[in-house]
């Protein structure tokens, strides 16, 4: 029995995402919470014949703490996606508000749930949603999670591209860590389940990484004015609940990036910011899952000289978001 709760469950990224859950026969309960429209969604989705009981709540009558009583596994789309020429870090005014408030809704009803956010920026809204949890007295690590998985997903597909062959790319694997905004994503193509051609020129592995890297910005353009990637991002969310329910439900060996809070495995957490030359609190790294959340905090493995200067060039980026929450809290929190 596991229960699910999508907070925005009504927006772009929100219905193809509840759908997906609902898809999913280890969901038996799937809560959908957002300020209009979730009755028609759930009534929509409660009609397909899967186990997920399905239920949408709106604010009045306490419809936050309701979606959320016995929550194991809570994702978080909710909030505004940018349009041509904005950067993520300038949906921070906004989105932080919206986020603090779900999460103050998490940590006073299901305070030991897994809280899966992928409102952006993430460099800045999970730092939000663990002070939250920190000021109610329930924050715990192990728990709180900036879904990065999108930019895994974009570099399984746009290796597989490279290599030719399309059909590979759900079996592409390529660690991308760092944060979730341009150049603090950081892909390990050194790492590839699948290695690149040995002909690819300079240029092109350039090319392929500021691909991965500024995916989103491709998607923003495209869509021309009508928000961000929704359906990819649905897929990514869901692909990574599925992995932390698995894990709830006592799968081993489970490892994906994430973005945590590197206090999540403290010698693990302390071995990376070694790693990384900076005494960071939050990065995208390996995590190995369990029912408890964090089990362990991964290395980044063997790099190369051009991913270690990436890496690099990461910091200042991450460091500017995470610090911006501790500005600014005096104001939002
Ligand atoms: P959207 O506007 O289509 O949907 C957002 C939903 O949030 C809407 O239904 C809205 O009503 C709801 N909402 C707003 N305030 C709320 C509140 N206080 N409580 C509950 N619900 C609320 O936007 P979208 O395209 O679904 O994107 C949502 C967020 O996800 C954006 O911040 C976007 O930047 C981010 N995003 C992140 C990633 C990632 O990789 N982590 C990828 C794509 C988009
Ligand atoms: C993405 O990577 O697609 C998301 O973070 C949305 C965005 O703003 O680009």
């Amino acid at each position: 029995m596991v229960k699910a709760v999508v907070l925005g469950a009504a927006g772009g990224i929100g219905q193809p995402l509840s759908l997906l859950l609902k898809n999913n026969p280890l969901v038996t309960s799937l809560s959908l919470y957002d300020i209009v429209n979730t009755p028609g969604v759930a009534a929509d989705l409660s009609h397909i014949a899967t186990p997920a009981k399905v239920v949408g709540y709106l604010p009045p009558d306490d419809g936050l703490k309701k979606a959320l009583a016995g929550a194991e596994v809570v994702v978080i789309p909710a909030g505004v996606p940018r349009k041509p020429g904005m950067t993520r870090d300038d949906l921070f005014k906004i989105n932080a508000g919206i986020v603090r408030d779900l999460a103050t809704g998490i940590a006073t009803t299901a305070p030991k749930a897994f809280v899966l956010v992928i409102s952006n920026p993430v460099n800045s809204t999970v730092p939000i949603v663990a002070e939250v949890f920190k000021k109610h007295g329930v924050f715990d690590p192990k728990r709180i999670f900036g879904v990065t998985t999108l930019d895994v997903v974009r570099a399984s597909t746009f290796v597989s591209e490279i290599i030719g062959d399309l059909s590979l790319a759900p079996s592409v694997t390529v660690p991308v860590v760092g944060g979730h905004s341009g150049v603090t994503i950081v892909p390990l193509l050194s790492q590839s389940s699948h290695p690149l051609p040995s002909s690819i020129s300079k240029e092109d592995h350039e090319a392929l990484v500021k691909r991965i890297q500024f995916g989103g910005d491709e998607v923003v353009k495209a869509k021309d004015g009508a928000g961000s990637a929704t359906l990819s991002m649905a897929y990514a969310g869901a692909e990574f609940a599925v992995k932390i329910i698995k894990a709830l439900k006592g799968e081993k060996g489970i490892v994906a990036p994430t973005f945590v809070n590197l206090s999540a495995d403290k010698s693990g957490g302390d071995a990376l910011k070694k790693e990384i030359g900076k005494d960071l609190d939050y990065f995208s790294a390996p995590v190995e899952l369990g029912p408890d959340g964090v089990v362990s905090i991964r290395s980044l493995g063997t790099l190369t000289d051009n991913e270690k200067e990436l890496v690099k060039a990461a910091i200042p980026e991450l460091e500017t978001n995470i610090e911006k929450v501790r500005e600014t809290q005096s104001k939002y929190l």
